[in-house]
C-alpha cells in the first residue's frame, strides 16, 4: 500500500464519481487533501467522513471551474491557505450527448473551459509549486476513451478530452527528468453521476465494458505513483483504443454512433443545468458558487 503521509493532494471534481473515490484511495494512504467542485454540502460530508476515517487534513472549497475565472481563484485559494501541493488531480469534468447544433453556446463554451482551459491554467499555475525543491510531484489529468476518435454527437467533449491526452503526453515529455510525473487517465464508460447528465442511454455493448468509480480512481492512482503517461482502464476499452489506431476515422466516427447510439430529443432544461450552477443561487441540490463564480465564498 503506497504511504502518502506528508503529501497533499489537490483534486477537483471531488463530490461524486471518480474524483469522490480518489479522494477517499488517497486519503486511506495517508495523504492530506484539498477537495474541490461546486456542491458544498458534498464536499463537507466528504471531508468529514475522510478526516473520521483516516485522520488526514481535508480542506473543502467550492469553486466553479467552468468560469474563466475559477482557476485563478481556486489557486489564490490554495496560496492564502498556505497548502503545499504535490500531487494535482485534474479531474472535473463534464459533457453532454446532443447535436452540436442543439446545444446552446453558454453550454459548450462552459464545456470547453470546464473540461480544456481550467485544467490547462491550474497546471500552469500549480507546476512551479510541484517542481519546487526538486521532489517527486504528479499531475494527474482526467480525459476520456473519447479522446481517441471523433465522436459524433460529444463533438467538442470527446474534441476537449483528446486536447487533455495530447497535452498531458507532450508535457509528460518536457517534464521528463525534473522529478513531476504527468498521467492521463482515459477512463471508458464508468458508473458516475456522468451517465445522467450526459443524457446518454448506453446500450447492450456499452454496458458491456462499464466499470464502478472505485477500481477505476484505484488504478488511476496506482498509475500515477508508477510515473505512467496514459491510463485506459477496462480490457475492453484498451482493445478498442489500440485497434481504432487501424480504423479510417470516419469508420471510427461511425462505430462510436453504432455503439453509443442516437442522442436523445434536445432537452434544453438539461443541458442549461450546468450553466445555471455556475449562477449565484445555490440550487436545490445544494450546490453553490465557489471563488470562480462572481458572488464568490469561500472558506
Ligand atoms: N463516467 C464516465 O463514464 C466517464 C468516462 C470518461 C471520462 N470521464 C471523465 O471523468 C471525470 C470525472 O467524471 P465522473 O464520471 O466522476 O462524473 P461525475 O460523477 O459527474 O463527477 C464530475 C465532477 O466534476 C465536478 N464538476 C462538474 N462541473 C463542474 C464545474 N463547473 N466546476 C467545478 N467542478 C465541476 C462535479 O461536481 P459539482 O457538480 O459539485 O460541481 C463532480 O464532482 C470527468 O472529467 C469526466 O469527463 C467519465
Amino acid at each position: 500500500m503506497p504511504d502518502l503521509r506528508h503529501h497533499r493532494a489537490l483534486v477537483t471534481g471531488a463530490s461524486s464519481g471518480i474524483g469522490r473515490e480518489m479522494a477517499r484511495q488517497l486519503a486511506a494512504w495517508g495523504c492530506d487533501l484539498t477537495i474541490t467542485a461546486r456542491r458544498r454540502e458534498r464536499l463537507d460530508e466528504l471531508a468529514a467522513e475522510l478526516t473520521a476515517a483516516h485522520g488526514v487534513e481535508v480542506r473543502a472549497t467550492a469553486c466553479d471551474l467552468a468560469s474563466p475565472d475559477g482557476p485563478r481563484a481556486l489557486y489564490d485559494d490554495v496560496m492564502a491557505a498556505g497548502e503545499d501541493v504535490d500531487v494535482l488531480i485534474n479531474n472535473a469534468g463534464f459533457g453532454h450527448y446532443q447535436a452540436f447544433e442543439h446545444e446552446p453556446w453558454e453550454q459548450l463554451a462552459a464545456t470547453l473551459q470546464l473540461n480544456v482551459t481550467s485544467l490547462v491554467e491550474l497546471t500552469h499555475r500549480f507546476l512551479p509549486h510541484l517542481r519546487a525543491g526538486g521532489r517527486r510531484a504528479y499531475v494527474l489529468n482526467v480525459a476520456s476513451i473519447a479522446a481517441f476518435q471523433p465522436v459524433p454527437y460529444f463533438a467538442c467533449y470527446a474534441a476537449a478530452k483528446s486536447y487533455v491526452r495530447d497535452f498531458s503526453e507532450a508535457l509528460a515529455h518536457e517534464l521528463a527528468g525534473t522529478g513531476v510525473s504527468v498521467t492521463c487517465l482515459c477512463p471508458g464508460g464508468t458508473y458516475t453521476e456522468f451517465m445522467d447528465h450526459s443524457g446518454q442511454t448506453l446500450g447492450r455493448v456499452a454496458k458491456a465494458s462499464m466499470r464502478d468509480a472505485q477500481s477505476v480512481a484505484r488504478q488511476a492512482l496506482l498509475a500515477t505513483l508508477r510515473g505512467r503517461r496514459t491510463v485506459v482502464t477496462g480490457w475492453m476499452n484498451v482493445l478498442s483504443c489500440f485497434l481504432t489506431r487501424f480504423v479510417p476515422r470516419r469508420a471510427a466516427a461511425w462505430s462510436s454512433v453504432a455503439v453509443l447510439g442516437k442522442p436523445a430529443p434536445a432537452r434544453p432544461e438539461l443541458a442549461r443545468a450546468a450553466i445555471d450552477v455556475a449562477a449565484s443561487d445555490p440550487g436545490p441540490d445544494g450546490r453553490e458558487p465557489g471563488p470562480g463564480s462572481d458572488h464568490a465564498e469561500t472558506e
